[in-house]
């Protein structure tokens, strides 16, 4: 017997520090206008230098599990989907499950970039819907900062670091996931990536040299996959929740490029008023765009009792997935 499965509560954390499109015209041949003309993008959250990806990881869950009133100890699982963290290993997630006192926890990261946060609740759902764990918590992170070439204007205004969670549980029958879908295309790979300190490419002061720890894109190739698999994996989970369009009250889609966004809902035909943009105040924090959306989604009462969200993700990998959920949550 499936269980009906949801979102029983989110937290989300950005750091302190604001850079500013201002604060980027000092550093780089760029300016405002540009910025917010191109991607929408006025300012983002910069970690410090001692801030690791696992500290927000774990300012975002201690808000999560207080809004979804559950103790650490009653975590069985925790997914970090993260492409910054904190070591190659041990996992993210190991460490933020310590430092949360979750002692019954199972722990993995996962790398599914922009996509993470929705292969990340995929996943979760599947271990709660056939009951193997009761309470998942899934969180997607970035410090993607620490990995920019700050000499590149065309990657370096827009991206900045954040992280959300959310608490996965049984809910009442009929609420919760209604459909899931998830993609990937590794023939897209060098599209979007960090090519250095893996096993392909191993840290030597050549890989420095090239600046090959640092993440490159070919950003046009991006943007129309993005619209393309946007829309696409939009109405594929529309259809497979047996939901039309209209039925949508609120669509988070991944916070990239606000040109990406009003594409994609052009081609979708959902009502602008109905989609949640937050890009404006965080630029693209990858794995963590969405689940901070959500945050200030539902904290802001955007969601109610009832109300049917999408939310739709692509990434590096390329990667790309959505879901459809009843929110359940009153
Ligand atoms: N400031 C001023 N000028 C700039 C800047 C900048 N920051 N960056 C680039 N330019 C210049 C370019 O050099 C180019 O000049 P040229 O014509 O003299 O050569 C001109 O602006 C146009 O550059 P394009 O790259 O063609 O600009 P475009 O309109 O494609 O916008 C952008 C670039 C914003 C990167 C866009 O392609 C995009 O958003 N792509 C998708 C990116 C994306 O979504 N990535 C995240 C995926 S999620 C993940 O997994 C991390």
């Amino acid at each position: 017997m499936l269980h009906s499965v949801g979102i029983v509560g989110t937290g989300s954390y950005t750091p302190e520090k604001v850079l500013t499109n201002a604060d980027l015209e000092k550093m780089v041949d760029t300016n405002d206008e540009w910025i917010v003309n191109r991607t929408g993008i006025r300012e983002r959250h910069i970690a410090d230098d001692k801030t690791p990806v696992s500290e927000l990881c774990y300012q975002a869950a201690v808000k999560a599990l207080e809004d979804a009133k559950v103790a650490a100890e009653e975590i069985e699982l925790v997914i970090v989907a993260t492409v910054t963290p904190d070591f190659a290993f041990p996992a993210t997630a190991a460490l933020v499950a310590d430092r949360l006192g979750a002692k019954n926890a199972a722990a993995f990261d996962l790398s599914a970039a922009c996509t993470g946060f929705i292969y990340g609740v995929t996943t979760a759902a599947q271990f709660v819907a056939t009951g193997v764990y009761r309470t998942v918590l899934v969180i997607g992170a970035e410090t993607l900062s620490k990995i920019l070439n700050w000499e590149d204007r065309s990657t370096c205004v827009l991206f900045g670091d954040g992280a959300g969670a959310a608490v996965i549980q049984p809910v009442e029958e009929g609420y919760g996931f209604k459909s899931y879908e998830l993609g990937a295309d590794g023939s897209g790979g060098h599209l979007l990536a960090m090519l250095g300190g893996g096993s392909r490419n191993p840290a030597t002061p050549e890989t420095l040299q090239k600046k090959m720890h640092t993440l490159s894109m070919a950003g046009s190739e991006v943007f129309k996959f993005a619209v393309r698999i946007m829309g696409e994996t939009a109405l594929n989970v529309i259809e497979k929740a047996g939901l039309q369009k209209n039925d949508i009250d609120l669509f988070i889609p991944h916070q990239a490029n606000s040109r990406i966004i009003d594409a994609s809902v052009r081609r979708l035909g959902i009502d602008s008023g109905k989609v949640f943009v937050n890009l404006d105040r965080y630029g693209n924090m990858s794995g963590a765009s969405i689940p901070v959306a959500l945050d200030e989604a539902a904290r802001g009462g955007r969601l109610k009792y009832g109300d049917n969200l999408l939310m739709v993700g692509f990434g590096a990998g390329l990667t790309w997935g959505g879901t459809v959920l009843k929110w359940s949550k009153r």
